[in-house]
Parts: structure tokens; sequence; C-alpha cells
């Protein structure tokens, strides 16, 4: 059983020939609204791949509670911890250019009062996966994931947004998903080459640390193996959620049973599926359309341990 605290969002996504610079006003004909939140998107991604999903969360009393609800049961996955807050359901306002690149500003509302005593001691044993993001108060994902690890949970931080997370949560963590700039952060190393950085953390904090890059797809580290996939070659039409999917495919299937390169193998052509139609969620493929699109992407490699370069 997969269990997913975390954001839920109204996504407003406006499509623009470019995204604006600091100062200036672009046009578009229109926007659509569509569920979102790093939280939710990753429980759906992870329920359209076949996983048991408990969703724990927050909506405001408002007019896109009740789409939001109605539209992530649909996904099939459990709601019945979805709580309803006193603040506004959390809204993210989502520009996506020409190319599907994107930018995000997202008003964390009801988010906000999402935490760990939503979830009772019983949920976090042996055989459970916690999957949790960066996009609740970051004192409560700690929280979480430090209570998970104590009671034997597997445990699983994609830490995005970026930000700041104390030694003792990442010794909590089974595995860490970050791209780049979370992975320098986390590490505090701008130059160190990725590989090595990932493998310092892992060798730290006794975890695996997995990197994800982008269109060149991504790399798993543990303190003595490591695995690197590249991405399937798609079209993408907008590239918004693309981790998302990433993360709660990779839970997914290793909660199912799976080990890292094969749940890592899956989770990039996953990846890769999401970014063909407009929409965090909307283009997120069935466990078939992935098993349909694996044997366009080649296994994982098997990584040989480099060492640090001299100073
Ligand atoms: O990762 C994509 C998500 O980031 C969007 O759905 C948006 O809601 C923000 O949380």
């Amino acid at each position: 059983m997969l269990l997913v605290p975390g954001s839920v969002n109204a996504d407003l996504l406006f499509k623009v020939e470019k995204l604006p610079a600091p100062g200036e006003t672009v046009l578009c004909p229109s926007y659509e609204m569509a569920p979102g939140g790093k939280g939710s998107n990753q429980a759906a991604a992870a329920a359209r791949a076949g996983a048991e999903v408990v969703f724990v969360g927050h909506l405001g009393d408002d007019g896109h509670a009740a789409e939001l609800r109605r539209i992530l049961s649909e996904t099939g996955m459990n709601i019945d911890d979805l709580a309803i807050s006193a603040k506004p359901t959390a809204i993210a306002v989502i520009g996506i250019d020409k190319a599907g690149e994107n930018a995000i500003i997202v008003a964390s509302g009801a988010n906000l009062d999402t935490g760990s005593d939503q979830i009772a001691d019983e949920r976090l044993r042996p055989g459970v996966t916690v999957l949790c993001q960066n996009e609740i108060r970051p004192e409560e994902t700690f929280r979480i994931l430090e209570r998970a690890a104590a009671r034997g949970a597997r445990t699983i931080l994609n830490l995005a947004p970026a930000g700041r997370i104390p030694a003792s949560t990442l010794d909590a963590l089974d595995i860490l998903i970050v791209n780049e700039i979370e992975a320098r952060m986390v590490a505090g190393d701008e130059t160190t080459p990725l590989e090595i950085l990932a493998r310092e953390l892992a060798r730290r904090h006794g975890l695996v640390c997995i990197v994800t890059l982008g269109s060149a797809g991504a790399m798993a580290i543990s303190a003595d193996a490591g695995w690197r996939v590249g991405a399937l070659a798609v079209r993408p039409v907008d590239t918004t959620g693309a981790g998302d999917t990433f993360a709660g495919v990779l839970a997914a299937f290793l909660d199912e049973g799976l080990d890292i390169p094969d749940a890592l193998h899956r989770a990039s052509v996953a990846a890769a599926l999401s970014c063909e139609a407009i929409g965090a969620q909307s283009a997120q493929p069935t466990r078939s359309a992935i098993d349909g699109r694996l044997g366009e992407l080649a296994p994982p490699v098997t990584l040989r341990a480099a060492a640090r370069p001299a100073p």
C-alpha cells in the first residue's frame, strides 16, 4: 500500500507563446482548470500504474473542491482522508510555452493544514510505502517521514520544490528523488559531478539517491551500486508534472516488489508519456500504456562507482 500525504491544487493552465519575463505581461485566448499539486499528481500516477493508494491532504470549502474530489476519486485512489480546511483550496497558476516548458506559482491555502496529525500510527508500518513531496509545511513532511521510518515503513521523498532538509530526515529516507538543482541544494555543492555527489549523499545517509535529468532520463545511485536510464523520445506538449509521474510510478512499482532498475525503467517511460498532453494528470499513462511502450526504451545500464576528481 502506498500512502501519499501532500498537496492538492487547482491548476489554472495558460498556453502562451512565451513565458513572461519579470515586469512583462503576455496574453492568451483562454485557460483550463485541471487537478494538480505534486502530492495528488504523484498519488494519481501511482494509482494509474496499479498501486493501492491512500491520499492524505486538505481542500478548501469552495468551488474547486467538489470537482477536484470527483476527479481524484475517479483515479481509484482512496480519498477518505482528504479533509476540509477553512482556508481556500490551493491554486497553481501555470504558464506553458510553445516548447512545453512551464513557470508555476502556487498559493498554498488549504495545503498548509495538511500534516502528521492526520496520519494514525497504525497506517505507518512495514509493508507500507510513504511517498512525500515538499509542497505542504516542510516540518510536517519531515515529521511524517521520520515517524514512518521509525515504524518500519519504506520512505520516499521527492524534494520538490527544492528546499532545505535536516540530516535527521535524510537519515530516515530509503529513497530521495531530486533533480540537479535539488540535489545540489541538499548537498550544498555546486561543482562536484552529479553522480559522485549522489553517491556521497547515498553513503552519508544510507539511502538511494535518484536524480532526474529531464530529457536525458534519470540515474539511481546507492552506496555501492548505480544505474542510468535514458528517456523515451516523445514530442512534448507540456512537461508540467512529469517529475510527479516519475515519482508516483517509481513508488508504485517499488511498492509492488520490483527492484530499483526495473522501477526506474518504468518511471522513465511514464514520465515521458505524461508530457504528451496539457495538464499534470491528463496524460498520465495507465499501467498497460507503460507496459506497451517499455520495449521502446533500453533498460537501465549499471554504473561503475567513479572516484571523486582530485581538487
Ligand atoms: O509538479 C507540477 C505541479 O506543481 C502542478 O500540478 C502544480 O500544481 C504545482 O504543484
